[in-house]
């Protein structure tokens, strides 16, 4: 493995409440005005070794990792104000927490996004920071973005990483999304039906040797064409969409239910959420990409086939309101209905009440992600990497082969901890089923 010389650049599509938190809180830590909590690669002790020689290592113990000083930002965005305005727009972070690095995110100016109104209907005619051209007109731009700010800043590596909107709810195509040449063809012929602006992105940053992270639960890098494209180039991808609140919760008790053999009637989850990605969410069209993202993490985890009388007829139902007075401060409900001894006439009920900051969950998983997949990177690593699944709400599975899932945060965490030993020259050591 290439060990972390030299400065990583990390590109992010979004300038919005996400992307801003972890830019500075970034710069808060590196300057040590910030503790990095809720992030795995800056806080985790991994065990390696057995027995009496075992120890308790962080990452950067056991495997090169990149200093977060050594990190440099970029970002794309509809709205042209810069990292400093955006943050405060935000709404997420405190003033104090964002005035002492205001210089270093006032040089952060957004770069000209590639923008489809179609894919975001509620941010249509919002921001003129936009590109024009068709889509393979945009790919060239956004491969001179790339390559133009890996130059200017001397980073030898880039990782980018989609923060921006949820895009619309898009069908996979088999004509146009299973093979690299159908695929660039559409580009080619500007098919903006089947070829979304993420997908544009992507496409860009594998062509130049850049690692992609697909933060929304956009189709996007999650189709056989991107596969195809990531393997020839080398380079790693991951996705999709951040797991931060009721999806977090939803993979710790599912496991629980699993483990104890009770079983679930019913699964019904709400939210409150007043930022602008509630906002865009309450298109139905978004909401739609973020359902089915939020609704297939039971399935793998309380199997049907497994156990019937306990997960046969699960009802399950995911909805978001957009509920402005609340902003970043989303309030999530859940309501289990559960069974055990003597079945369902003796139900229970089990109640959540998340009151989190969506930003606040968010940011470390942008910070893991993005030193993670340049960890891959380093390490040649490509493809899929199904060992970042933990970081990930919907992630990334070979469907054309029938493969499934992980959900189940214990079982990722494993596959997370011995793809880390595995890359620090430990035996991986822990079996899970
Ligand atoms: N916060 C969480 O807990 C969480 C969890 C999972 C996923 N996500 C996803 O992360 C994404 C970002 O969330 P956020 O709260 O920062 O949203 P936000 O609305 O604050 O920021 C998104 C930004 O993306 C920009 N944008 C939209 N389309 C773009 C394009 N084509 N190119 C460049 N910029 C574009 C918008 O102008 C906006 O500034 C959303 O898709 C959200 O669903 C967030």
């Amino acid at each position: 493995m290439k060990p972390a010389e030299g400065k990583l650049g990390v590109m992010a599509v979004g300038l919005g409440a996400v992307t801003t938190t972890f830019i500075v809180g970034t710069m808060m830590y590196r300057k040590n005005k910030g503790l990095p909590g809720g992030s795995v690669t800056q806080m985790a002790k991994i065990r390696v070794g057995r027995g009496e020689n075992r120890r308790y290592l962080k990452m950067n113990e056991i495997v090169s990792m990149t200093d977060c000083r050594d990190m440099e930002f970029a970002a794309w965005d509809i709205f042209p104000e810069n990292a400093y305005e955006s943050a405060i727009n935000a709404r997420v972070l405190l003033e104090k927490d964002i005035n002492p690095v205001k210089d270093e995110l006032e040089k952060i100016q957004p770069l000209k996004a590639a923008f489809d109104p179609t894919y975001v209907s509620r941010l249509a005619g919002q921001g003129n920071n936009i590109k024009q051209g068709t889509r393979s007109e945009w790919v060239e731009q956004l491969r001179e973005d790339i390559r133009n700010f890996k130059k200017r800043h001397g980073c030898n590596r880039i990782v980018v990483i989609w923060a921006a909107s949820t895009e619309k709810f898009i069908d996979y195509c088999p004509e146009v999304h299973d093979h690299l040449s159908d695929f660039e063809a559409a580009i080619r012929d500007n098919r903006c039906d089947v070829i979304a602006p993420s997908m544009c992105y992507a496409y860009a940053a594998l062509m130049e040797g850049a690692a992609f992270v697909m933060g929304a639960p956009n189709i996007c890098v999650d189709i056989p064409a991107m596969w195809e494209l990531a393997d020839k180039n080398g380079v790693p991808i991951a996705g999709k969409d951040f797991k931060t609140g009721q999806t977090l919760m939803k993979t710790v008790l599912s496991p629980m239910l699993r483990t104890r053999c009770l079983g679930l009637a019913g699964w019904f989850s709400t939210n409150i959420l007043g930022n602008r990605d509630g906002e865009v969410l309450d298109a139905p069209e978004n909401f739609r990409t973020k359902e089915v993202s939020k609704l297939g993490v039971i399935d793998t985890i309380l199997r049907k086939e497994d156990q019937p009388e306990l997960y046969g007829d699960i009802f399950h139902k995911v909805r978001i309101n957009y509920y402005p007075p609340r902003g970043d401060a989303k309030e999530g409900w859940d309501n289990l209905d559960i069974f055990g001894w003597m079945g369902r006439d003796y139900g229970m009920q089990i109640k959540v009440d998340f009151l989190c900051r969506d930003s606040i969950l968010a940011a470390p998983l942008v910070l893991d992600l993005v030193l993670c997949s340049d960890l891959a990177l380093r390490a040649g690593l490509k493809g899929t990497q199904r060992w970042m699944s933990f970081f990930l709400k919907s992630p990334m599975h070979d469907y054309t082969k029938g493969e499934e899932p992980i959900h189940d945060l214990f079982q990722q965490y494993t596959i997370f901890k011995n793809k880390v030993r595995e890359l620090g020259g430990y035996e991986p050591d822990e079996e899970f089923e």
